[in-house]
C-alpha cells in the first residue's frame, strides 16, 4: 500500500481509482487472467436493445500507432446483458458501467429504463453510434442531438449518466456543454477517429465496412487537447480515453483535466497493462509528493513569459524513436 488516496468521484459514484477499461476492448474472460476488482470500475461493450451481428470481417487492421476497428456493435441485447453480464460481475468488488447503445432516442431511453436495476452503477451513453433519426450521422456530432436524447434518457433513470462524446465534431465543447445542460453527471472524451486504411496489392480498404475507428497512441494528443478544451467549460467531471498505453499517459490526461481514464486499445497489447497503469499512477503521485491523486485534475501548468522566451532557442523535434512505441 502506497498511501495515496486513489479515489475519484464521478457524477455520484465514488470509485476506489481512476481508472477502468474503455468499452468493447475488455471481455469476461480476462477476468481468469487478472484481479478486476482492482479496477476503479469496469465498462462493459456497448449493449443495443436487441442482438446485432456487427459488421462483416475483417474487423480490425493494424496502423503504425494504433488501430482501426468496425466492428458495429456486436450486441448479445439487453436481455442477455441483464441475465448473464450483470449477474456475472456482481461476484467481483468493483462498479459495473453498463454501455448503451441504440439507433433513436427513443430506444436510448426505453434501453436505458430497462437496465437501471440493481448491479448497475451507472450508465454510459453511447452517442457515437449513428442516429437513425439523423440521417445516419452520429448523435454526439451535433448539440441538439445530444442534448435531446440525453434529455429523454435522463427522464428515466436516476443512475449516474455519461455521455460518450464523438471527436469527429467541429465544437467538442458545444457538445460536451450540450451533454451538461441535459444531465449528464460526467462525459467520456472520447470514442474513436473516422479513419480508413486501403492495402494496396488487393486495392481493398483493410477493414470490411470500409471506414472505421481509428484508436491508440495516434489519437492521443487530439484527445488529450479536447479534453484540456472542454475541462475549462464544463462543471461535470470528464473521463478521458484515447491511446493510453502508460501511467504518464493516464498523468497527462488528469493534468489536462480528467477526473478518470479508460484504456482501450492497450488492454490488446498487454491484457494486464490495466494494473501496470495504476502501479505506475501511484509510484508517480509518490515520486511528486501528491497525497490524492484528484489533486492532479487540471493541474497543467503554463510557463512563465521569460520561460517561454528561453526556450524558443531550443525548438526541436525530440525522441523520434518513440513515434511507434506501442502501436498494435
Ligand atoms: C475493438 C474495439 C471495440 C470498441 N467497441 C466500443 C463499443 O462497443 N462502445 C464504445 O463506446 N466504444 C467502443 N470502442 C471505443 C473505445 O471504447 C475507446 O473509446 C477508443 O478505442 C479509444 O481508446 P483507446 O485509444 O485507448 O483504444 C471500441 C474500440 C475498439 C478498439
Amino acid at each position: 500500500m502506497s498511501g495515496i488516496d486513489m479515489t475519484v468521484e464521478l457524477g455520484g459514484l465514488r470509485l476506489k481509482n481512476p481508472v477502468m477499461p474503455a468499452s468493447g476492448t475488455f471481455a469476461e474472460e480476462l477476468t481468469h487472467v487478472l484481479d478486476i476488482s482492482r479496477f476503479g470500475a469496469v465498462v462493459t461493450k456497448s449493449v443495443t436493445p436487441e442482438a446485432r451481428l456487427g459488421n462483416p470481417g475483417p474487423r480490425v487492421a493494424e496502423t503504425a500507432a494504433g488501430m482501426i476497428n468496425a466492428v458495429g456493435i456486436q450486441s448479445k441485447g439487453a436481455d442477455a446483458f441483464l441475465a448473464h453480464t450483470v449477474p456475472f460481475y456482481r461476484r467481483f468488488d468493483v462498479p459495473l458501467i453498463a454501455s448503451i447503445s441504440a439507433e433513436t432516442a427513443d430506444q436510448f431511453a426505453a434501453l436505458a429504463a430497462k437496465l437501471s436495476v440493481d448491479g448497475v452503477a451507472a450508465l454510459e451513453v453511447n452517442i457515437s453510434c449513428p442516429n437513425l433519426e439523423d440521417d445516419g450521422r452520429s448523435f454526439a456530432m451535433d448539440p441538439g442531438q445530444t442534448a435531446r436524447v440525453l434529455e429523454k434518457i435522463r427522464r428515466v433513470t436516476d443512475l449516474p449518466l455519461f455521455a460518450k462524446l464523438t471527436p469527429n465534431t467541429g465544437d467538442i465543447v458545444a457538445v460536451a456543454l450540450a451533454a451538461e445542460q441535459a444531465g449528464a453527471d460526467a462525459v467520456v472524451i472520447a470514442n474513436t477517429i473516422l479513419a480508413m486504411a486501403i492495402d494496396v496489392e488487393t486495392r481493398r480498404p483493410k477493414v470490411g465496412n470500409g471506414m472505421g475507428g481509428l484508436s491508440g497512441p495516434a489519437i492521443k494528443p487530439i484527445i488529450v487537447r479536447m479534453v484540456y478544451q472542454a475541462a475549462r467549460r464544463l462543471r461535470v467531471p470528464i473521463i478521458g480515453c484515447g491511446g493510453i498505453c502508460s501511467a504518464e499517459d493516464a498523468i497527462e490526461y488528469m493534468l489536462a483535466g480528467a477526473t478518470a481514464v479508460q484504456v482501450g486499445t492497450y488492454t490488446f497489447l498487454q491484457p494486464a497493462g490495466m494494473l501496470d497503469i495504476l502501479a505506475g499512477m501511484e509510484a508517480y503521485a509518490l515520486r511528486h509528493g501528491v497525497t490524492r491523486i484528484r489533486d492532479l485534475v487540471g493541474a497543467v501548468e503554463w510557463p512563465t513569459r521569460r520561460e517561454q522566451v528561453s526556450t524558443n532557442s531550443s525548438d526541436r523535434l525530440g525522441g523520434g524513436g518513440g513515434i511507434m512505441a506501442c502501436g498494435v
